[in-house]
């Protein structure tokens, strides 16, 4: 290429610049130019073949004209860009459109954390219906027939057989009816009840259900440090475990489970009510009787109670959910305030 023919495109080059109508058509025109296989860098690498004599000259004119295309290609792209912007309806100019990360409800995440917990000590999700038959969710859990939880008050009753389940302990006479022992099983959900909503009640809230049964002896003992295991993993590795005796149809002995307080580390503060502990569950030996109506239901002994053992509990999803997040309202989780949600991200 001679310098005059170098001259010439370094002319053409301009005003290809100057005659473009848009950003794209001004891109064109820089790729064909200054891309990587464009006419300017291929003239680079001609300078080699050029006489040594030649090579400065060469060089300074290919140099200026860089220059100037450069200076033209940016010169046109600020006039142009404003209206392409708004053709493609996008400037670069505004500031960045915010997308919310979104995070998972603190009851979704304490079921989900619960759920890999004890799938480490070998339990599975089951999963059973809202809607309940009195002999799942009270007879065959040993409640007496004139019990008072069964009252139209405590219980929403669909029909005189079928009610919302007051508790996840129903599912555990579903699966000891459907499978042989042994059963290890977690049974997350909703759960209802009569309640008036104030800062620790609600008609609708979740529990969590766990029924261990096994032909080998399974003791208080191997209850009491499957719950002390599921503690230190929810809670953090200071967190104790305390067992109350208590009373429950479907088990005996039944006790109440506390946690040692996370948020004073057992010292007393407002949040246990100075006493260190705080109840998160409710548990036990499954009651014989309790075997005798899944019997029943089986239509065979699989469950023979002097054959089987097993240990049952249950807690309060919410509550955990309170305890380890600090939320002072059970209302809070279902207000879906962003304010409140959007803590969790
Ligand atoms: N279902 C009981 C309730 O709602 C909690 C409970 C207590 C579940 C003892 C259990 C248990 O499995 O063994 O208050």
């Amino acid at each position: 290429m001679t310098l005059a023919e170098v001259e010439a495109l370094h002319e053409r080059s301009l005003d290809e610049v100057a005659a473009v109508a848009d950003v794209a058509a001004l891109e064109a025109v820089r790729v064909r130019y200054l891309g990587r296989s464009g006419l300017l860098p291929a003239l680079v690498r001609q300078m080699k073949d050029v006489p040594a004599a030649e090579r400065p000259e060469y060089g300074k004119r290919t140099h200026a004209w860089r220059a100037a295309l450069e200076g033209a290609l940016a010169e046109r792209q600020a006039a142009l860009g404003p209206v392409l912007r708004e053709e493609a309806g996008f400037d670069c100019s505004l500031p960045g459109r915010w997308f919310a990360p979104g995070a998972k409800h603190p009851v979704s995440r304490v079921i989900e954390e619960t759920a890999a917990i004890f799938a480490r000590l070998g339990f599975s999700v089951a999963d059973g219906p809202d809607i309940e038959n009195r002999f799942n969710n009270f007879t065959a859990l040993n409640t007496p027939a004139h019990h008072p939880s069964m009252d139209a008050s405590d219980t929403f009753w669909l029909t005189d057989e079928l009610l919302l389940r007051t508790q996840t302990s129903p599912v555990q006479i579903r699966m000891m009816t459907q499978y042989l022992p042994p059963v290890r099983i977690i049974t997350p959900g909703r759960t209802y009840r009569r309640d008036t909503t104030d800062a620790t009640h609600s008609a609708n809230f979740h529990q969590i259900e766990g029924l261990y049964v096994d032909t080998r002896p399974v003791s208080l003992a191997d209850l009491k440090s499957t719950l002390a295991y599921y503690a230190q993993e929810m809670m953090g590795a200071k967190a104790g475990v305390r067992f109350r005796p208590h009373f429950f149809p479907f088990t005996e002995p039944s006790v109440e489970v506390d946690f040692s307080c996370h948020v004073c580390g057992g010292k007393g503060c407002r949040v246990c009510k100075m006493s260190g502990w705080i109840e998160i569950a409710g548990a036990g030996i499954v009651d014989p009787r309790v075997y005798e109506h899944v019997n029943l239901a089986r239509g065979d002994r699989a469950y023979d109670p002097e054959k089987v053992y097993g240990y049952a509990f249950g807690f309060g999803v919410e509550r955990i959910a309170m305890i380890k997040y600090g939320i002072p309202d059970i209302r809070w989780l279902y207000e879906n305030d962003m304010r409140f949600l959007s803590q969790m991200a």
